[in-house]
C-alpha cells in the first residue's frame, strides 16, 4: 500500500531584474506582483437594512435582504514578497509552456527581442478589484456628508443604470421634520434634489401652511435614492438595499418627527400592510436603532392630492396633528 505523499508547495515564483523591467513593458506587473486593493472607496453591495420595521416590511423575504454575500477579500502581497518564503501573490497569468516558474510565460522568460506591445494591461485593471462591502456597514458610521457621498456613488441594485442623479435629500441641519416620500420622479432625477416637481410644489405650500420650510425646519427623502424606470413601484430588494441609508439619515439628523408621504413610504418605515385610510389620523412610533422613539405621521402623498384634490382637507388635519405635537 502506498502513503499518500503530500503534495509540495508550488515554489513562490522568482523574477528578475529584466523580467521585472519586461513585465512592466508589457502591462502584466500587475497580474504578477498584483498589490494590496486600495480601500479608499470601496463598492457597496446590498445587505440587511438596519431598521427593525424596515426589516419587517411587507415583502422582504429573508432572502432578498442579503442578495450578494460580499466576496472574500483578495489576497495580496507586497511586489517584495515574491521572493523567498513570502506570500505568493495571486496568479492570474497563464502558463503557456512549461517554465520551471510557474505562471510566467515562456515566451517572455526567453525572448530577446525588443519587448512586446502592452495587451494584457486592460484585463489586468479588470482583474484588480476594490473590497465590497455592504451598504449597512458602509452607512453605520457615516456623517451625512459621507452617506451623500456613498448614495451618489451607490452601485447596490439595478436603478444605478438608469439614473441622471441619486437623490440624497434636501434641507434644513438640525431638523425639525423628516418628509419621506417615495422615490425621486422625473424631474428629481433630473435635478437630484427631492420634490421639485409638481407634487413639490404641493409639499413646500402644505408645510408652509403650518409655518415649515425646507429651507428652515424640514429635511426631505426618499425611501429610494433613485428613479424606479417608468416611475414604477420600488421592488423590494431595492428597498432592502436603500433602507440603511434613510436609517442612517434617521440617526443623523435626528428629527422631531418623521411626516411620511404616501402608503408606500408608510408601508415600509412602519413595516406594515395596512391601508394608509387606517395609518393616518394618528401617531406612530419609530423605535430607531440607536433606542429613540421617533413620533411618525402618516398623510397622502402629493402626488395623490394633485390627482384628488377633495383629500386635501384631510391632510390638512394631518399636518395639524403633525404640528400640535411639537
Ligand atoms: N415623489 C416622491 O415620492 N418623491 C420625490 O422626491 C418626488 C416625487
Amino acid at each position: 500500500m502506498t502513503l499518500p505523499t503530500a503534495v509540495p508547495k508550488p515554489a513562490a515564483p522568482r523574477v528578475n531584474p529584466l523580467q521585472r523591467i519586461w513585465l512592466r513593458e508589457i502591462g502584466m506587473e500587475r497580474l504578477w506582483m498584483r498589490p494590496a486593493p486600495a480601500a479608499a472607496r470601496p463598492a457597496v453591495v446590498p445587505q440587511v437594512p438596519v431598521s427593525k420595521a424596515v426589516l419587517e416590511a411587507p415583502g422582504l423575504a429573508p432572502a432578498v435582504l442579503s442578495p450578494n454575500a460580499a466576496p472574500a477579500p483578495v489576497t495580496s502581497a507586497a511586489p517584495e514578497q515574491v521572493s523567498g518564503d513570502a506570500v505568493a501573490p495571486q496568479l492570474v497569468v497563464p502558463t503557456e509552456r512549461a517554465t520551471g516558474r510557474p505562471g510566467i510565460p515562456a515566451s517572455i522568460l526567453t525572448r530577446t527581442g525588443p519587448p512586446p506591445r502592452p495587451v494584457a494591461k486592460a484585463a489586468a485593471e479588470e482583474t484588480a478589484e476594490a473590497p465590497r462591502i455592504s451598504v449597512a456597514d458602509a452607512a453605520k458610521n457615516a456623517t451625512l456628508d459621507e452617506l451623500r457621498e456613498q448614495v451618489v456613488a451607490c452601485t447596490a441594485c439595478g436603478l444605478c443604470q438608469g439614473r441622471r442623479h441619486a437623490v440624497f435629500g434636501q434641507g434644513a441641519t438640525p431638523t425639525r421634520w423628516l418628509v419621506v416620500g417615495e422615490a425621486p420622479g422625473e424631474q428629481e432625477d433630473r435635478q437630484g434634489h427631492p420634490f421639485v416637481g409638481r407634487s413639490g410644489q404641493l409639499l413646500d405650500a402644505m408645510l408652509a401652511a403650518v409655518g415649515m420650510s425646507r429651507d428652515t425646519d424640514v429635511f426631505i427623502t426618499n425611501v429610494i435614492k433613485c428613479r424606479p424606470p417608468g416611475n414604477r413601484n420600488p421592488k423590494p430588494e431595492e428597498i432592502a438595499s436603500c433602507s440603511p441609508y434613510l436609517m442612517r439619515q434617521i440617526a443623523l439628523l435626528k428629527p422631531e418627527r418623521i411626516l411620511v408621504l404616501g402608503r408606500f413610504a408608510a408601508q415600509t418605515l412602519l413595516g406594515t400592510d395596512a391601508t394608509i385610510g387606517s395609518l393616518r389620523g394618528r401617531v406612530h412610533q419609530l423605535k430607531t436603532d440607536e433606542g429613540a422613539q421617533i413620533p411618525v405621521i402618516v398623510s397622502y402623498h402629493p402626488a395623490y392630492l394633485l390627482r384628488s384634490p377633495s383629500e386635501k382637507a384631510r391632510a390638512w388635519q394631518d399636518l395639524k396633528l403633525a404640528s400640535r405635537m411639537v
